[in-house]
């Protein structure tokens, strides 16, 4: 493991297990990258992402908190909460089974975000790069009232097409359509593709989703990446297509083939609230069937 200055100066761990390699951004505790060993990159990263303090990265797995999308009570809050634009500190790097290394690091309130968020909590992220990439991230609540939040790990993966590919393990769920006024819809049986701007919560899904990828290359074939979960009873599906791309300061204007968003979140419905003293973890293992 090493830190060192990653893009824009700011300080980035590069990770390397036996069998795989990431790179985690101690600003936003951001994974930027994770790379089985053999195989391209699963996540994508856009090439007009911007690496300052306060704006957050496009692309890798940013992490969301307080809430999920925009302040609904205060719109000019920063949209997705503001832990993806902290500084997080790491708190230790150990090894585990078959040489997997795990990297914790920790968020506490600061002014600024108590300012806008007044509740007192702790975070804590838990990175494990090993032949999967497996993310924890447990909030505590660490005040004396409860708070109710919204949480997700915004992981953009890597596609070949997104016109290609398709996504198995939503069929039956209700989902909340931000392309259609909000409207709750139900998804029909079977994998589905995408077409156009897509920005889809689905309530409660507990099943690990699948993208395939035909054209993606793996050395097992076409390309198939399993999203499975706990702790989180939403999944966030997301692509700009043509007009929202070039709508984006900091996404180029050609990428949108490249990407797929499938998060995991407690968000919308799903929403969950915490007494004092109580803590809540949600996990994800990112892997390549
Ligand atoms: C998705 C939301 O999770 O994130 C979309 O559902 C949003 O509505 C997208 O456009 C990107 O958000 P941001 O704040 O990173 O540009």
């Amino acid at each position: 493991l090493e830190i060192t200055p990653g893009e824009g100066g700011l300080p980035r761990l590069t990770v390397i297990s036996p069998v795989s390699t990431a790179e985690i951004y101690l600003h936003g505790a951001h994974v930027t990258q994770f790379t089985p060993r053999g195989e391209p990159p699963l996540m994508f990263m856009s090439r007009k992402s911007h690496y300052v303090d306060g704006k957050p990265i496009r692309g890798g797995v940013p992490l969301i908190f307080p809430w999920f999308g925009p302040n609904l009570a205060d719109p000019k809050l920063p949209a997705h909460g503001f832990i993806r634009t902290r500084a997080w500190k790491l708190e230790s790097v150990t090894r585990g089974e078959q040489g997997a290394v795990a990297v914790r690091l920790t968020l506490a309130p600061d002014a600024q975000a108590r300012e806008i968020w007044p509740r007192e909590f702790a975070l804590a992220f838990t990175v494990t790069v090993g032949a999967t990439l497996e993310m924890a991230m447990s909030v505590t609540n660490t005040g004396d009232r409860p708070f109710r939040f919204e949480e997700a790990m915004h992981t953009y993966l890597a596609v070949s097409d997104i016109r290609n590919i398709s996504i198995d393990g939503l069929a039956g769920r209700t989902f909340i359509d931000k392309m259609d006024h909000a409207a709750h819809k139900t998804q029909p049986s079977g994998p589905f593709g995408i077409t156009g701007e897509t920005d889809r919560v689905y309530l409660n899904t507990p099943d690990t989703v699948v993208v395939t990828d035909p054209a993606g290359s793996s050395s097992r074939g076409p390309r198939m990446i399993a999203v499975s979960k706990q702790g989180s009873a939403s999944t966030v599906v997301w692509n700009p297509w043509i007009a929202k791309a070039a709508a984006m300061a900091d996404f180029g204007d050609d990428e949108w083939p490249g990407m797929l968003c499938i998060e995991t979140a407690n968000a919308a419905d799903n929403a969950l609230s915490l007494e004092p003293g109580q803590s809540h973890t949600m996990s994800a293992t990112i892997a390549l069937l």
